[in-house]
């Protein structure tokens, strides 16, 4: 099945808004409010190029890709639900490298928070830790770095 990223620009998909609010109930108010930013204030947009996910010309979610030097770092990922656990995540972000290749670069980055499970799907995915550093965006929030060579 073809997965492809359709660059979302200034559109956003009906389905979006509840998709983000779901996906941050837990990640708690400050990422709650961040998120509300970067993906429905048009200041923000150029900044956070969010993706729409497409498997088999259906949408399947959406991924925030920013090129960052070498990396290319996702920001945020979130199937809609009826995609998720049926090893998709995996072939998503194998097939990012093409988005990593037009930006020239050669690593995929993320960093999780640490008191969630997130970045064993990472590692399930074969990135390596790279570190972990606290406080990172607000107290008692450490974040664990993770990488990828593509
Ligand atoms: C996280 C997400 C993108 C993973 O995609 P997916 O297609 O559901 O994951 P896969 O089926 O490819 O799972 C691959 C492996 O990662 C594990 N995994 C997936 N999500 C996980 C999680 N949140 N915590 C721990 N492990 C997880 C799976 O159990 C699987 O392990 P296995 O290979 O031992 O069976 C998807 O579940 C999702 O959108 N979740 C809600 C949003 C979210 O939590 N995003 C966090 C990313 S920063």
């Amino acid at each position: 099945m073809e997965i492809s990223f359709a660059p979302m620009k200034q559109r956003r998909p009906s389905w979006l808004a509840l998709l983000v609010k779901g996906t941050t109930r837990r990640w708690g108010s400050v990422w709650q409010a961040h998120a509300k930013k970067i993906f429905f204030d048009k200041k923000y947009f150029a900044l956070y190029p969010a993706y729409e996910i497409k498997i088999g010309g259906k949408s399947a979610g959406v991924i925030i890709l920013r090129p960052e030097v070498q990396a290319l770092v996702i920001y945020f990922f979130s199937l809609l639900p009826e995609f998720r656990g049926k090893g998709l995540g995996c072939k998503i972000l194998s097939a990012a490298k093409k988005v990593a290749k037009a930006h020239n670069c050669k690593f995929l980055r993320v960093d999780t928070y640490a008191k969630f499970t997130s970045r064993k799907f990472y590692l399930a995915c074969g990135f390596k830790k790279c570190g972990r550093v606290k406080n990172y965006n607000e107290t008692d929030d450490d974040q664990i770095f993770l990488y990828k060579r593509i």
